[in-house]
């Protein structure tokens, strides 16, 4: 049987990716020996030249072709044999950042640029199961960043306020997929709330 494709999205500063090691750490997610992934990939050719891009004033367009490049190698490379091989595979961002994020960045040069940028996926990439947003205002998620230390080009508030717009679209597109997680809560609790919905899901069938 095909294992499942189980996605983290959110805003920078929206706790994810804590909670995505949070996740590789917990017993009862160890249990079934999921796959934990990310997007941009890290040490590959195309996540390096995605790196490097957003640290540069790279053209918004070359940009999503690298993300997408990004994608389809990891598709290839990692997420198709796991979920062939019956593993669950769990990814920090997948291709709904593409939408929400270049969703915004291609704004001024290309009409209905989510939806364009979703027609692009067609046909190739896979569909997650089952999507966590974590949702939070961009001021808050900000301050977080500035706390970190960690500002790219990405993290201005104005700019995620599109970006979280974008994100809530597509949740309320499809809300079978979509889980939606007030990321302003404390960590822990968001953590528990993740667990409890990823061993349900998984328990299911
Ligand atoms: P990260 O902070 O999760 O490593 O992601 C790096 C940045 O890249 C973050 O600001 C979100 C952005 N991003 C896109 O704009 N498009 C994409 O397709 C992906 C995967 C990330």
């Amino acid at each position: 049987m095909r294992g499942k494709l189980i996605t983290l999205e959110g805003i920078d500063g929206s706790g994810k990716s804590t909670v995505a090691k949070k996740l590789q750490k917990n017993h009862e997610i160890r249990a079934f020996e999921p796959i934990f992934t990310r997007e941009p990939t890290r040490d590959t050719l195309t996540g390096n030249a995605v790196e490097k891009a957003i640290q540069s004033d790279t053209d918004q367009l070359a940009e999503l072709f690298l993300f997408t490049a990004d994608h389809a190698e990891h598709l290839a490379k990692l997420v198709k044999p796991a979920l062939e091989n019956g593993k669950t595979v769990i990814s920090d961002r997948y291709s709904d950042s593409r939408y929400a994020y270049q969703g915004i960045t291609l704004k001024n040069r290309i009409e209905n640029p989510l939806e364009w940028v979703r027609s692009l996926h067609k046909g190739w990439t896979i569909v997650p199961d089952l999507t966590f947003l974590f949702d939070i205002e961009p001021e808050i998620a900000v301050e977080r960043c500035g706390k970190r230390g960690e500002q790219t080009k990405f993290e201005k508030i104005e700019f995620l306020h599109g970006v979280r717009e974008n994100f809530l679209r597509l949740a309320s597109e499809e809300p079978e997929r979509f889980i939606v997680v007030d990321a302003s809560c404390s960590p822990e609790n968001v953590e528990k709330t993740v667990v409890q919905k990823i061993l349900e899901f998984v328990q299911r069938d």
